[in-house]
This record gives C-alpha cells, structure tokens and sequence, in this order.
C-alpha cells in the first residue's frame, strides 16, 4: 500500500508547538508516513519573550480582537492534495494566533479547499473558543471534515500558570531562582512528558492513517489535558 502524505502547517512563538510537533512527526514517520513540514513565518520577526508588562497587555488586547500578524508566502508544494493536514498553533487570547489567521486569510481556500484537517493546539489551558473559531474558518474554506482537536495544555496548576505565563511573556523568568513561586511554577510551557506523549501520539495517528481508518473517529484531546508535570 502506498504511503499517506501529511501536510503540517505550524506556527510557533515561543517553541511549544514546535517541541510537541517535532517528537509527533517522528512517530508518524517511524509509521510510514510521509511528512512534510511547512512552518509559518511572519514577515516583522516576533520577539519573545514580549518583554514589558504594557506591551504584553496590548498584545493580549489586540490579539483578543483577532488582529493579523503578515506572514510570508508558503513553499509552492504545500499546494496539494493530502490524505491529512495537521494545522498547529497556539491559542492566543482565545483565538487562533494572528499568524494562522493571516494564512486562512491569505490561502485559505487554496490550502483547504475539500481537505481533512486537524487541528493541533497548544495553549496555557482554555482551547474550546480557539477550535470553534477556526472550525468556523475552516469552514468557510470549504474544508472536507475538521477532525476533533489535539490539545496539550500547560500541566501546571491555576492560578499558577495563567499568572506564569503572564510573567513570562513579560519578560520575567517565573521558573527561575530560589523565590516560593518557583516551586509552584516550575516551568512555564509543556513538560517533558508531554513532548513523549506526543510522540507515541504520532505514533497512534500514523498507524491509524496508514491503515486507512476512518479519520473522523479519531480523539486525542482528553489524557493529555488532564496529566500533571
Ligand atoms: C498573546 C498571547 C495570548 C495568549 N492567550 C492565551 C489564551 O487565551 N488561552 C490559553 O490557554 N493560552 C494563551 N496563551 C498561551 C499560549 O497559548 C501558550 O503559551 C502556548 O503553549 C504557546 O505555544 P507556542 O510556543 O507554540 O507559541 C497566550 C499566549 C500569547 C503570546
């Protein structure tokens, strides 16, 4: 049986969904499948951590408003047909990021138009109106089937990791030194387990696509939601 062709269209600001997606391609490649990767760039070069406490509120303000971050055009070959796309990113103010926005804005329908897409989601913890929303979009593009979500939330406990988080996009290293909050935020972002998880996930998925199984009856989202670091 020929081999399946996943697409992976990824955007990552601080590393999260790159470090996830890197351990899951391994594992659907150890499968047989064949990947290729396309990550999305924008075109000013974000800088992270934000660095200031104004700046990263008006980050967060703007980007609960949806606003669009340029990004530069895809390679030509992502422009196919595939058995899957996986479209990856984090949740930014409960949306999809600015980057991913921009490219269904820009190439939505070229990109989607009658295909199989799941969604991958990285996020502190509240991903529910970041699929809905990109759902709807993806909708709109004239997607085949969005499939149920992958979602790796931060395993550290609130209000720990919202406050975290915070911090850390402030350009404070919350996990750093010998201060009481260290020992309840040990790390900000997805713990190493995790990152394995997402590898025998990659593994399960390629098996799965390989097979020739229905996809739309595959669900990722729960153990991974609930584990602790
Ligand atoms: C501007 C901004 C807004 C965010 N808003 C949310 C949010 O609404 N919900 C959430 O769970 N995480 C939120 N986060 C946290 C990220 O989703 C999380 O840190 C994710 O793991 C980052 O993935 P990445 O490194 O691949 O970009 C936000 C991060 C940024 C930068």
């Amino acid at each position: 049986m020929a081999n399946k062709r996943v697409l992976i269209l990824s955007y990552s600001y601080s590393h999260q969904t790159r470090n996830l997606l890197k351990t899951m391609v391994a594992g659907m490649e150890e499968e047989g499948v064949e990947i290729v990767w396309e990550r999305i760039f924008t075109v000013e070069k974000l800088r992270f951590p934000i660095g200031t406490i104004p700046s990263t509120f008006i980050m967060m303000l703007q980007t609960f408003f949806r606003k669009r971050y340029p990004i530069n055009p895809l390679n030509e070959s992502a422009f196919q047909d595939w058995d899957m796309i996986i479209l990856a990113g984090p949740t930014w103010s409960y949306n999809p990021s600015g980057p991913v926005l921009s490219l269904l804005d820009d190439e939505g329908k070229k990109l989607f138009k009658n295909q199989t897409v799941l969604p991958m989601i990285s996020c502190r913890g509240y991903w529910r109106v970041h699929y809905w929303g990109l759902k709807s979009l993806l909708n709109k593009c004239d997607v085949k089937t969005v499939l149920s979500p992958i979602v790796f939330s931060h395993p550290t406990p609130e209000p720990w990791r919202t406050i975290g988080v915070f911090l850390k996009l402030a350009g404070r290293t919350p996990e750093a030194g010998t201060s009481w909050f260290r020992r309840v935020y040990p790390k900000y972002g997805h713990s190493r387990k995790q990152v394995e998880k997402a590898g025998y996930l990659g593994k399960e998925l390629g098996h799965d696509i390989q097979s020739g199984m229905e996809l739309t009856g595959l669900s990722f989202e729960t153990p991974i939601r609930t584990e602790t670091a």
